[in-house]
Order: structure tokens, then sequence, then C-alpha cells
């Protein structure tokens, strides 16, 4: 069965939970990744939310935003029994082709340390590890 890359929209969002929940993904269900805070960036023209269904299936999805400057991947999922079939590659692909219709020409993305699976998966993808990086982060609560 073909893979469809597509614009995800609210209308995905309980399928969009359930994939997060089936790959162990942390997100935030009462913060930024509630259904208000999807829909809302989602009618911003700075986010670029893809999907890629297989059979009418929601099988992975990537929250892509931009904010003038650079591209962020965000929430990068794809079912377990779905995975090393190159969806997790087209989805990045067909993300960085839309950034850069925007201007976009660096992307980056945040991966916490002890996901190795998906560090290797992005320096695959040709993106560089920057280990003299520090992220700090101020939130307004720690649902955020
Ligand atoms: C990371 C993830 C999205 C990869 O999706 P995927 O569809 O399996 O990836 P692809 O099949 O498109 O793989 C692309 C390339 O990365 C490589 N790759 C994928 N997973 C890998 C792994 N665990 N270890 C080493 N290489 C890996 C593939 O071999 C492939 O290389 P190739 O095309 O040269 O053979 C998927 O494993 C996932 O959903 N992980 C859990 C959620 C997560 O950690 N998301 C990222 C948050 S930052």
């Amino acid at each position: 069965m073909a893979i469809e890359i597509r614009e995800l929209t609210i209308d995905d969002y309980e399928a969009l939970v359930a994939l997060w929940d089936e790959t162990g993904l942390p997100y935030r269900p009462k913060g930024r990744d509630r259904r208000e805070a999807v829909a809302r960036e989602l009618a911003q023209n700075s986010s670029v939310f893809l999907a890629a269904e297989e059979d009418g299936m929601l099988v992975g999805a990537v929250l892509g935003t931009q904010d003038g400057r650079k591209g962020w991947i965000n929430r990068l999922a794809v079912r377990p029994s779905h995975r090393r079939r190159g969806i997790g590659r087209a989805l990045v692909n067909a993300l960085e082709t839309r950034l850069q219709s925007m201007g976009i020409e660096i992307v980056g993305c945040l991966i916490e340390d002890w996901n190795e699976s998906s560090m290797a998966f992005f320096a695959r993808l040709g993106y560089v590890h920057h280990p003299d990086i520090a992220y700090y982060s101020k939130r307004r609560s720690p649902e955020t």
C-alpha cells in the first residue's frame, strides 16, 4: 500500500495522540499539545503539520514550525509497525521542501539524549549534531 504525505488537520487530532502514545513520544497533553493549542497552531501560516497515511490510517506525523529565521522539526513519529520503510524520511523531506518554499534555509530539531535511534535517523538524513550547544528554556508552567 502506498504512503501518502498530506497536510494534517484538526480532525486527525485523536489519531495523532494515539500515534504519540503508541510511539512513546513524550508530549504535553495539557500544554502545547492539547487540542486547542494544536488547532491554533494549525491556523497559523508558520506551521507545517504533515501526516503520513496508509490505507486511510495515520501511520506517521510531524509538526513542523518556522519562526521566520529557522525551521523546526517537532513530534516526528512513525508507528512502530511501519518503521524502516522510509516514512520518517518522506515526512522530513516533505517538511524541508515546504519550509524551503517559505524561504527557510536551516532546519533543526531538539533530541533528548536518551533517544539514540532518533539521533541515528537524523544523522542518516544529513543532520549535524551540535554537542557544543546547551538548550535553555523558560516555561510559564511545567505543562507548557
Ligand atoms: C525516528 C523515526 C521517526 C524514524 O522513522 P522511520 O520511518 O523508521 O525512518 P526511515 O525508515 O525513513 O529511515 C530513514 C533512515 O534512517 C535510518 N534509521 C531509521 N531508524 C533508525 C534507527 N533506529 N537506527 C539507525 N538508523 C535508523 C534508516 O535506516 C534509514 O536510512 P537509509 O534510508 O539510508 O536506509 C521513528 O523511529 C520513530 O517514530 N521513533 C520514535 C519517535 C521519535 O523518537 N521521534 C523523534 C523525536 S526527535
